[in-house]
């Protein structure tokens, strides 16, 4: 039996949690639009194709911004073909998945999806084949109320109140060999300083970023971040970050310290950028927005990858994920959190089918994977302050790596509720028994409690299965005083809220 101690002070805050860490992503791709969010005819769907059952749960989810429309997608999009009557919309070849895009869904259906799930819309636009001028005109039609050519065109095409997105990524993966119309650090960097220029001339108040690295592993890491953001650090105000969890070796223990190394990403990129800062003698501070990150590895080769023989809605990416899938997820929504003073934007890629929470049959019935649960309880009770914790726990080696930690913790107190919420993820492969100190709070009382926690760390949601992998209350918590004590099932993601006694 492991043990661990954890000290949480009221008064001892890393930031206020900014919601937007909840985030996710819908790209045209795969049947993530098509059969995803959008399907016509389906039994659940609005008179607009939207579908009920992915609606229902991507709200049970706890979404709060999505980020459209891609992803290597956008590299290649022509807003314009997106928007007015369907049936004037051009068929276009999609480069980056090998599929036909019908432009069926589009801009303005996005913002009506975004509205009924009641979630903040993030766009991205095109700079690999494009440049300032569209991406300005694209955010007139988006944002300006009225009397220019591209806001009346809005209006025209039915949509009279200005959509009002505030938040904007600057391209996608511009280092990646793979991008439509890929650029170095200095390209990338003056095309975006000219874009963000235009972008705030049109409106006060946007959010944009900036791509950073594709990855962390990419040649070019750490000198891309460097000269982008010297290019344009007056101009925006988060740079990306993409990550996505391999286990190709099939070894759980070095599988669950890939969050430690999200915790080195972030730490790393803050640095840079406050290099970039120092060089400036600025006190601006440039934030993070983790805009891609997921497991991703199985759905990752040949026909899973792109499509054959140009297909619409081909199934692409369809990662099946399974009980060690959702530790890690679980970890790295931690690792996010306790660094809330410089992570304040991100997005689970994706939300429906493609590496997805939500899995749905065309057709047929939508369900949750696995890695659902750990974002939907993490969305839901994380609110509020995320507090500096001091934490006695074992350690373990992996895969050459540092000792990491078996407890990773992450403690949230929402001072308007009083609520206080422990979330443990226990690495160990055996059981911890855990005390929290949560000082400063007064007596307790315990709240809601949920232990998701399976024997086989390989055990998978499928369609007819649909809850194998579901949280449940937990059996083994108390509270006294002022200090929670739980015992903690070997491998499990665990959540304690804690109120006021
Ligand atoms: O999310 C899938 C793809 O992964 C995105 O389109 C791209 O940005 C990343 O490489």
């Amino acid at each position: 039996m492991q043990t661990s101690h954890v000290i949480a002070d009221k008064d001892f805050v890393v930031a206020p949690l900014d919601r937007r860490v909840f985030g996710s992503f819908v790209e045209h791709l795969g049947r993530c639009v098509y059969g995803g969010i959008y399907e016509p005819g389906h039994p659940t769907a609005d008179e607009n194709g939207l579908r009920g059952d992915v609606l229902e749960l991507t709200r049970e989810l706890g979404v709060s911004i999505v980020r459209y429309p891609g992803g290597n997608f956008v590299s290649g999009f022509d807003w314009e073909d997106s928007v007015g009557p369907k049936d004037q919309r051009p068929v276009r070849l999609d480069l980056a998945w090998g599929s036909t895009e019908t432009n069926q869904f589009g801009a303005n259906e996005f913002i009506d999806w975004c509205r009924k799930a009641e979630i903040e819309p993030m766009f991205a636009v095109n700079l690999g084949t494009r440049g300032p001028r569209e991406a300005q005109q694209f955010l007139e039609y988006c944002n300006h109320p009225g009397g220019t050519y591209f806001s009346d065109l809005r209006k025209a095409h039915g949509w009279e109140k200005p959509h009002d997105v505030k938040f904007w990524c600057l391209g996608n993966e511009m280092d990646g060999p793979w991008q439509t119309g890929g650029k170095t650090a200095l390209e990338y960097g003056r095309i975006a300083t000219e874009t963000a220029k235009v972008m705030r001339w049109t409106q006060d108040g946007l959010q944009l970023a900036v791509c950073g690295s594709s990855f962390r592993a990419m040649p070019t890491y750490g000198a891309w971040e460097y000269e982008v953001l010297d290019q344009c650090f007056e101009h925006v105000d988060f740079i990306s970050l993409h990550q996505y969890f391999e286990n190709y070796e099939n070894e759980i223990d070095r599988f669950l310290t890939v969050i430690d190394d999200l915790e080195s990403f972030i730490v790393e990129v803050a640095a840079i950028a406050d290099a970039v800062a120092a060089k400036r003698r600025s006190a601006k501070r440039i934030m993070l927005s983790i805009d891609e990150w997921n497991v991703w590895y199985r759905a990752r080769a040949g026909e899973q990858l792109r499509g054959v023989g140009w297909p619409e809605a081909p199934a692409l990416l369809e990662e099946i994920y399974n009980f060690e899938d959702a530790l890690v997820v679980g970890g790295a929504l931690l690792v996010m959190m306790n660094h809330a003073d410089r992570v304040k934007s991100a997005c689970l890629a994706q939300l429906v089918n493609v590496i997805g929470p939500i899995m749905t049959e065309t057709g047929g019935p939508a369900w949750r994977q696995t890695i659902f649960h750990p974002f939907a309880q993490a969305a839901k009770y994380g609110r509020g302050d995320v507090l500096r914790c001091k934490v006695e726990t074992g350690s373990f080696r992996a895969g050459g790596q540092e000792a990491a930690p078996y407890l990773v913790t992450s403690v949230v107190h929402d001072p308007e509720t009083g609520a206080a919420t422990v979330f443990a993820l226990n690495r160990a492969s055996e059981e911890m028994a855990l005390d929290v100190d949560l000082r400063g709070l007064g007596n307790r009382r315990l709240g809601d409690t949920h232990e998701l926690h399976h024997a086989d760390t390989k055990a998978i949601n499928a369609k007819d299965d649909p809850d194998n992998v579901s949280p449940a209350p937990h059996g083994e918590a108390r509270v006294e005083g002022g200090t929670l004590s739980a015992t903690l099932k070997p491998l499990s993601w665990n959540v304690f809220q804690t109120l006021p006694a």
